[in-house]
């Protein structure tokens, strides 16, 4: 586990025993996600190369006797209840992601058990960093514990995906699922989103990831979100082929007028960004700073210029983050239209980074930002040992 988790596992504990008494049985975490570079490439069949966090959703539990789920939300401060024969939709909003994850484990074949536990977690939300993810697979964690079943990611994420795809409403691909499921602590992880083959790679050396988070929140980003998805696969359409991962620049250079400007050049992006990526795993493994930040910058300039997706305030983050001392490249992550970047920082510069570009952002937009160094830690993990078997009422 991270150590930077362990407060947030105190809490749960802490409160598991003043709601229901004793210690919990299991204690599961699942990790938010950093992409460090392949956006908007995972819908598109391709590559991304994401790190798991060091911020994270941690749920606290026993199992119950009976096919009830009872979760507090320290978060939220409130207290959902579901039976797992009967799912609806309905109640708090945070409590889908559980409903959901619990509907996708039992569709897929998963025993069900009922719970009763605390959830809480700091990754924020809205910024771009898989706050549903985390939760989704802390969930699927915490099933799948009381299960007794053995921890696939690859599955498991698709699960998660399938949660949040069919049961919360969200059209999202499979990074921030398979992350969250599969993350490798001081790693990130090189995603075929075709595959889902992973190769572990660790950050260059003497380098860190900071977490640059413009105080700015996405806003309208599903029906953005849905648009880009829509062009990306209209152009493969034209393009003859089953998902943009397999379209080449030439052919699109080809293909430049039937498919017109917009279309083309959020095409343009997705193709170049997945060389990119490849790219990016190669400078990795030769441990190339210069040139991971590089293409870390050619990144945004895309997700700006062709995919359009970027914001004011992260353009402005990211600038300033180039601009400072010790930096290889920054761009913005996830999503986008608000939330985080990125930025690739010599590990002994990174305190002084910290401060100088939050400190000159916050004076050229007015916004409070909050950027922070964050370690590559593992992903969906059991904390504590399973309890006793649990029996499975049918
Ligand atoms: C969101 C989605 C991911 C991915 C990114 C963009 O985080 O959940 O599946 O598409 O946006 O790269």
């Amino acid at each position: 586990m991270s150590d930077s988790s362990a407060p947030l596992v105190r809490r749960a504990r802490a409160a598991f025993g003043e709601r229901f008494g004793g210690p919990p049985e299991v204690v599961v975490r699942a990790p938010g996600r950093v992409n460090l570079i392949g956006e908007h490439t995972d819908y598109n069949d391709g590559f991304v190369l994401p790190m798991a966090i060091d911020r994270a959703v941690v749920v606290a539990l026993r199992p119950r006797a009976d096919r009830c789920v009872r979760a507090v939300s320290l978060d939220f401060e409130e207290e959902a209840t579901f039976d797992l024969d009967d799912l609806t939709r309905g109640g708090p909003g945070w409590a889908e992601y559980l409903k959901g994850s619990a509907w996708a484990y039992a569709e897929a074949g998963g025993l069900l058990a009922g719970w009763e536990g605390v959830v809480t977690g700091d990754v924020p939300r809205g910024a771009g960093l898989s706050s549903s993810a985390a939760l989704e697979l802390a969930t699927l964690r915490a099933f799948a514990a009381l299960d007794g079943d053995d921890w696939d990611p690859a599955a498991m994420a698709r699960l998660g995906q399938r949660a949040e795809n069919a049961w919360v409403g969200v059209n999202c691909g499979i990074m921030d699922q398979m992350i969250s499921a599969a993350g490798e602590a001081d790693h990130a992880l090189l995603i075929d989103c075709r595959t889902l083959d992973t190769e572990a790679v660790p950050l260059p050396e003497g380098t860190v990831a900071v977490i640059l988070d413009t105080g700015t929140r996405r806003g309208l980003v599903d029906s953005a979100y849905n648009e880009r998805r829509a062009a990306c696969e209209a152009a493969a359409e034209a393009l003859g082929v089953a998902a943009l991962r397999d379209a080449t620049l030439d052919a699109l250079e080809a293909a430049r007028d039937r498919l017109g400007d917009v279309v083309y050049r959020r095409a343009r992006h997705v193709v170049s960004e997945n060389a990119r990526v490849l790219e990016a795993a190669e400078a990795m493994r030769a441990g190339d700073a210069a040139r991971l930040g590089a293409l870390m910058d050619a990144s945004h300039a895309s997700l700006r210029d062709d995919f359009e997706v970027s914001s004011e305030a992260l353009d402005t983050m990211a600038a300033l983050a180039r601009g400072a001392e010790g930096c290889h490249g920054a761009r913005m992550t996830g999503a986008g239209f608000g939330g985080c970047a990125v930025a690739l920082v010599e590990a002994d510069a990174a305190p002084a980074f910290v401060r100088q570009v939050g400190q000159a952002y916050a004076e050229a937009t007015g916004l409070t930002p909050a950027l922070y160094v964050t370690p590559a830690t593992d992903g969906a993990a059991v904390l504590d040992g399973v309890g006793p078997a649990v029996p499975h009422v049918s």
